[in-house]
């Protein structure tokens, strides 16, 4: 047993069987201070008021640092190649998002490169990234294929990210993102049918779909079409929708049962009425918004009107360099106006929600896996978001053991 003492304060304790907070919840975590924690077996086996400890062969003392879930990151897209320097001249200079896809850039450019990259390569570039994220405290973590446009190619990703799960600590989950644009030789109606056609290959590997269902992108249509043969597949969606326009994404998402809907920069209320009673995660990606430069979520409407709300990093070349999730929630505090005990429930429970693991990670529980921040001294909550740029972190524990 390895029991780490003197934890100044224990944040984001959820009783057991609680897999997602909505509304009025957001703004409630389990806050134990002068604290213990146990780990055993890679799980948390206990944790109380110090004076109470159990005895245990390796202790680590905490000083007075804060203690707290691993963040979960539900959706990146860091397997490519290369880099798009290039494009972040043009959008200093002036091209939107959109005029730099239009020109042949954006995410046909990452295909370009991905395939004339090495599968070898293609995943030492991507684990550098992985380190990095886990490094800065991811324990679960979202990967996308989508930069393939090919059946080929899009195999070629998923083997990768297959393989960077085998060999990583954290948690990883695998999305099928075909249709995140509409590869090189084909019609827009050639290449869904190409991908829906591929659908039971990808599900070998995936646990679950996206499509890329925003204007200029994939209808309602072709996502329906997508979504249908991945359920035939027993692949459960997860929709990129309402970035670049109020798509009708989430609408379709929700119709089959997605787990998540994300990105939602412009969402109506039609959207809310639409999210309200269904079992799927609204999933909001401040990183992009500051990246490009576009609207945030409307998380605190979202959850005025009872809904839950994830954060996570959108970790890709084009729109969110950068797989910080302490960043993520400085953003949801400072731009969208989340407290940090919202933000906090939002890129841990929340986002283990929205790649189906709240059952196993994502929150202090006795039983699930220790995947834990422990902070140097003087750290609460609140001073993780607002000192947002001071190095925290002490020491990540992912399945109870510290990351080297
Ligand atoms: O989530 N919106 C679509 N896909 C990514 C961007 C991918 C890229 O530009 O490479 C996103 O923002
Ligand atoms: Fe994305």
């Amino acid at each position: 047993m390895i029991l780490i003492k003197n934890i100044g304060e224990l944040v984001g304790i959820v009783p057991a069987g609680v897999l997602r907070k909505q509304g009025d919840e957001m703004a409630e975590t389990g806050i134990l201070k002068d604290a213990w924690l146990a780990i055993e077996d890679g799980k948390i086996a206990g944790f109380g008021p110090m004076g109470t400890e159990p005895a245990a062969d390796k202790v680590t003392d905490a000083e007075g640092g804060m203690v707290m879930p691993a963040f979960c990151d539900s959706h990146t897209h860091i397997v490519y190649a290369g880099s798009r320097d290039g494009e972040f001249l043009d959008k200093i200079n002036g091209l939107s998002y959109e005029e730099i896809a239009a020109r042949g850039g954006g995410i046909l450019n990452s295909s370009d490169l991905l395939h004339e990259t090495s599968e070898d390569e293609l995943y030492e570039q991507s684990m550098a990234r992985v380190r990095e994220m886990m490094a800065k405290g991811s324990g679960a973590i979202e990967i996308k294929s989508g930069y393939g446009l090919n059946p080929a190619d899009e195999l070629k990703m998923l083997r990768v990210i297959r393989r960077i799960k085998e060999s990583v600590p954290a948690l990883v989950r695998i999305t099928f993102l075909g249709a995140h644009a509409v590869g090189r030789g084909y019609t827009h109606e050639e290449y869904v049918q190409a991908m829906a056609d591929m659908m039971p290959q990808a599900a070998e590997y995936a646990d679950f779909v996206d499509v890329f269902c925003d204007e200029g992108f994939f209808t309602v249509k072709d996502t329906s079409r997508l979504l249908e043969a991945g359920a035939a597949c027993g692949l459960r969606p997860k929709i990129h929708a309402n970035e670049l326009a109020v798509s009708g994404g989430v609408q379709v998402g929700v119709k089959y049962g997605a787990l998540s809907v994300d990105h939602l920069e412009r969402t109506g209320d039609a959207e809310i009425e639409a999210l309200r009673g269904s079992a799927t995660m609204p999933t909001m990606l401040p990183g992009s918004s500051f990246f490009l430069g576009i609207p945030f979520g409307r998380a605190k409407e979202f959850i005025g009107a009872g809904l839950g709300i994830a954060l996570a990093s959108d970790y890709n070349p084009g729109s969110s360099p950068s797989g910080d999730m302490r960043f993520v929630m400085a953003l949801g505090c400072i731009r969208m106006r989340l407290t940090p005990v919202q933000a906090l429930n939002a890129v841990t429970l929340n986002s283990a929600y929205a790649i189906g693991l709240s059952d196993i990670t994502g929150s202090i529980t006795p039983g699930k896996r220790a995947d834990l921040l422990l902070t140097h001294p003087g750290w609460t909550l609140t001073r993780l978001p607002y000192l947002y740029q001071t190095p925290f972190l002490r020491t990540v524990f992912l399945g109870g053991r510290a990351l080297e």
